[in-house]
């Protein structure tokens, strides 16, 4: 094993994540009552209303640059909301109370509780472009990958770097039709797919850990969910390239005008320029990310993934909770 590095006169700083997953955990669990309702509005008006309690409670001084939308249309953690108990450091917060609200109501696995946390201004902003491209795997793919080669081309690179077999690639895409050619091509090239209905942050960081079954995910989906998973490819030192993907002309015209390079791919130090960022995740439905919220004997039982970049430290956290206690 490597020797851990000398102490010396070196002191251990906060990790504001560990403050944060208590946030995530309690919008997991005033969630998990609306699981399989059919109800995604208030399943996620719980988890929002847990979510901003918690985050209140937080040591920092946090603008949320991701949220529920503009004040008008989102009372809270809206963008622009003011959260934290505006002691310590300023920073960008990106809140995605459910990220998978459609599998949370229907009762499907992968839905998830998140937030990413960085320095103050460092996070890319997503206002111009919904929808982003993006390529996501594992620290093997570093200098490797490009989301500008062929996705035949990038898998078959990605198993020389693994030394795996391209037949043993598995690929997340987010099952959408305008994915048809992207699938096909993977599965041509001779690697499997992962399709997943939603919730593609998961699809993200699971590509970029050592323990998954996932090697890469690609394709479209949220710019927003893309800032987020880049803080947690940060700290698993893995690869996130993305292109913004307007839907239509009027949101192309728009980006444009704001003067975005439609053709520029952001890497993970564009959509995140901070390395001191954290990412906190907790399951709300249970999938090969982390177990959802259940009953545990007479708790209920938490499970969450907790990252700090700035040391790389991934901490996986479950709590058991009295519910006959708990607030
Ligand atoms: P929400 O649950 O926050 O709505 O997002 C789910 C999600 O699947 C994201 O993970 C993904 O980035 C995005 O929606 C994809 O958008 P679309 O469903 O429009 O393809």
């Amino acid at each position: 094993m490597t020797e851990p590095r000398s102490l010396g006169d070196w002191q251990p700083d906060r990790n504001l994540a560990m403050e944060l997953v208590r946030a995530t955990e309690a919008a997991a669990m005033r969630a998990t009552p609306w699981i399989g309702r059919g109800d995604k509005n208030s399943a996620d008006g719980a988890a929002v209303d847990a979510m901003r309690r918690f985050l209140s409670t937080v040591n920092m001084n946090g603008t949320v640059v991701i949220g529920e939308g503009e004040k008008d249309e989102a009372p809270w953690l809206y963008n622009g909301e003011k959260v934290g108990n505006g002691e310590g450091a300023e920073c960008d917060v990106a809140v995605d109370p459910i990220d998978g609200t459609r599998l949370a109501a229907e009762g499907r696995p992968g839905a998830l509780s998140v937030i990413a946390v960085a320095d103050r201004g460092s996070m890319y902003d997503p206002s111009a472009v919904f929808y982003m491209d993006k390529l996501v795997c594992g620290p093997e793919g570093v200098g490797v990958v490009d989301i500008d080669r062929p996705i035949g081309e990038n898998i078959r690179a990605l198993a020389r770097a693994k030394n795996v077999d391209v037949s043993d690639i598995r690929v997340a895409v987010l099952d959408r039709p305008r994915h048809a050619q992207l699938i096909t091509d993977i599965r041509e090239a001779g690697a499997g797919t992962r399709l997943i209905m939603d919730g593609d942050v998961a699809g993200g960081v699971n590509a970029a850990r050592w323990d998954s079954r996932i090697d890469m995910c690609v394709g479209i989906g949220g710019t927003p969910e893309g800032i987020i998973t880049a803080c947690a490819v940060k700290a698993l030192g893995g690869v996130i390239q993305g292109r913004l993907w307007p839907k239509d002309d009027e949101e192309r015209e728009r980006a444009l005008a704001a003067g975005h390079d439609l053709d520029r791919v952001l890497q993970s130090n564009d959509l995140v320029a901070s390395d001191n960022c954290y990412f906190v995740a907790t399951g709300i439905t249970s999938a090969e990310f982390v177990d959802g919220v259940q009953r545990h004997g007479p708790f209920v039982r938490a499970e969450s993934i907790v990252m700090r970049a700035h040391s790389g430290t991934i901490r996986h956290v479950i709590s058991d909770m009295d519910p006959t206690r708990w607030n």
